[in-house]
């Protein structure tokens, strides 16, 4: 029988510059949520994508020599390639600028929000960053500048459409605190409730065609294009058909169960798509989980300031599962994390050369060399749960991944001090049956390790599962790198 179905989104992706560790952190832990409950049963439903109707896309395309639809497709293919490269199990990519899914669901949203009398037209007089495609205020400002890019934003005086979001502050609040609207972790969830008490102000919702003359036009109005963060946050249900006649797919799997998000888009989707959503009628998503930022010499990763590891360099050197591991485990998803490629290294040879590898191989090892099998299918089943803490499952639901994947390390640290102390390779000389029944142990042990390790580091899940089952040797599985 066919559980309940399970929607997760990644934002979708600015295209003006290749993905780094930032998005690839993002979609990795995603990813991670997918895989959990297919494994689960449950009908998972798994959408990412890119955000191609931005100023900054016009100016990308500039750069390589390109028109927009041709430097989309390659860009929208290297974000693809990067996808297989670390093995992420998305269910469809959706584009903005894809005229045929996304643009009669955008423009079926506007035609709501202005039925229900929340669009108006006016003047916009203010300060707005290109790079955060973000209206700011003075107060937002840090000495002047952008809190995030640290550039000073433009001022810009546009007749535009605005979206009275100030309508809907109460009924947000009202979801938020019954927890029928979600925000994980309770401090981002404080912050964004003390924001709405500052008050919601209306916001921009329309630039002039000019500025970005590849954007979705305004219905009735071809001077002016949708803003593009009401254009983006409408993915999340242009992607399931919202804008068609029939949608099945809205139909099973809105409302999202969680869109995962960075911290510095947070009020988007925690304020303005809530607001949006209310005043198209629609249900909120249960879960918006907002996630802190990968920065690198003290600031945020980012294309724009300039400091990024590109992930693909790390899959060449070190392999995908390895990124994947080092996502999951080593980045927090609460706070800020500073990555460098030497704490990168220093985690791969601790935890995943001399931990995780070496423990597969020598257990393999004698495995193979005194023809010891993985024990029976119940005994496995055993091992498989017989230590997993009470709150496994729910950790791994809500955002303490890294407390998962700590209790799998948990077990393998316990298995290496349990060949330490039964010494199966000296006993196999003095009490063969014995030394052979601790390795079948071993075996079986190192089995329930790989079924648990599936969502989070796939191929050496499959590595181990089949060598235990079959009695093989695996493929070296993380080499020491000096
Ligand atoms: N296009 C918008 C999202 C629209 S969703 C309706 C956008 N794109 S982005 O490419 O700038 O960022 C996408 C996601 O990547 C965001 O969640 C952002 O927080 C995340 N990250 C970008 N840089 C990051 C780090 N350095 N660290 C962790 N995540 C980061 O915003």
């Amino acid at each position: 029988m066919e559980r309940k179905g399970f929607y997760i989104t990644t934002p979708i992706f600015y295209p003006n510059a290749n993905l780094h560790m930032g998005h690839a952190f993002n979609t990795v832990i995603c990813d991670i949520w997918a895989r959990h409950h297919r494994l689960q049963g449950d009908a998972t439903y798994f959408l990412t994508g890119s955000d191609d109707n931005t100023g900054k896309i016009f100016k990308a395309a500039k750069q390589a020599n390109k028109d927009i639809p041709e430097y989309l497709t390659n860009i929208h293919e290297e974000f693809k390639k990067l996808y297989v490269d670390l093995n992420i199990s998305y269910d469809q990519f959706i584009s903005t600028s894809d005229q045929k899914v996304h643009w009669p669901g955008a423009t079926k949203f506007w035609n709501a929000l202005s039925e229900a009398g929340d669009i108006y037209p006016g003047v916009y007089e203010g300060l707005y960053c290109a790079s955060c495609e973000a209206f700011y205020t003075e107060k937002d400002l840090i000495n002047g500048n952008c809190p995030i890019h640290g550039t000073e934003p433009e001022k810009i005086n546009e007749k535009n459409y605005f979206f009275r979001l100030s309508k809907y502050a109460d009924k947000i609040k009202e979801k938020i605190l019954s927890k029928e609207f979600e925000i994980v972790s309770e401090s981002r969830k404080n912050e964004m409730l003390a924001f709405i008490d500052r008050g919601l102000e209306d916001v921009s919702f329309s630039r002039p065609k000019s500025v970005v003359p590849h954007g979705i036009p305004v219905p009735g109005d071809p001077e002016q294009v949708i803003y593009v963060w009401c254009d983006a946050l409408v993915n999340y249900v242009s992607a399931l058909g919202y804008g068609e006649v029939i949608h099945p797919n809205f139909d099973k799997f809105w409302p999202a169960d969680m869109h995962v998000v960075g911290k510095d888009i947070s009020r988007f989707h925690t304020l303005l798509w809530p607001g949006m959503l209310l005043s198209a009628g629609l249900p909120l998503p249960k879960k918006v989980v907002v996630h802190g930022l990968i920065i690198s010499g003290g600031k945020k990763m980012s294309k724009s300031i300039g400091n990024v590891i590109d992930p693909k360099d790390l899959i060449n050197e070190y392999g995908r599962d390895a990124l994947r591991y080092f996502l999951a485990r080593e980045v927090s998803i609460t706070e800020d994390s500073d990555v460098t490629l030497e704490s990168f290294k220093n985690s791969y040879n601790g935890n995943l050369a001399n931990g995780l590898g070496n423990l597969v191989s020598r257990v393999m090892k004698m495995a193979t060399a005194y023809e010891v099998a993985i024990s029976s299918e119940d005994k496995r089943e055993t091992y498989l749960t017989e230590s997993i803490p009470e709150n496994y499952n729910d950790n791994l639901h809500n955002f303490e991944i890294k407390k998962c994947i700590d209790h799998i390390w948990e077990r393998i640290n316990g298995l290496d001090e349990y060949i330490q102390q039964t010494e199966p390779y000296k006993k196999i000389k003095t009490d063969e049956t014995l030394a052979k029944n601790i390795v079948e142990d071993l075996v079986t042990r190192v089995w329930a390790v790989g079924k648990l390790l599936q969502p989070f580091m796939p191929d050496t899940a499959k590595e181990i599962i089949k060598a235990t089952e079959a009695g093989n040797l695996p493929p070296s599985l993380f080499p020491r790198k000096d």
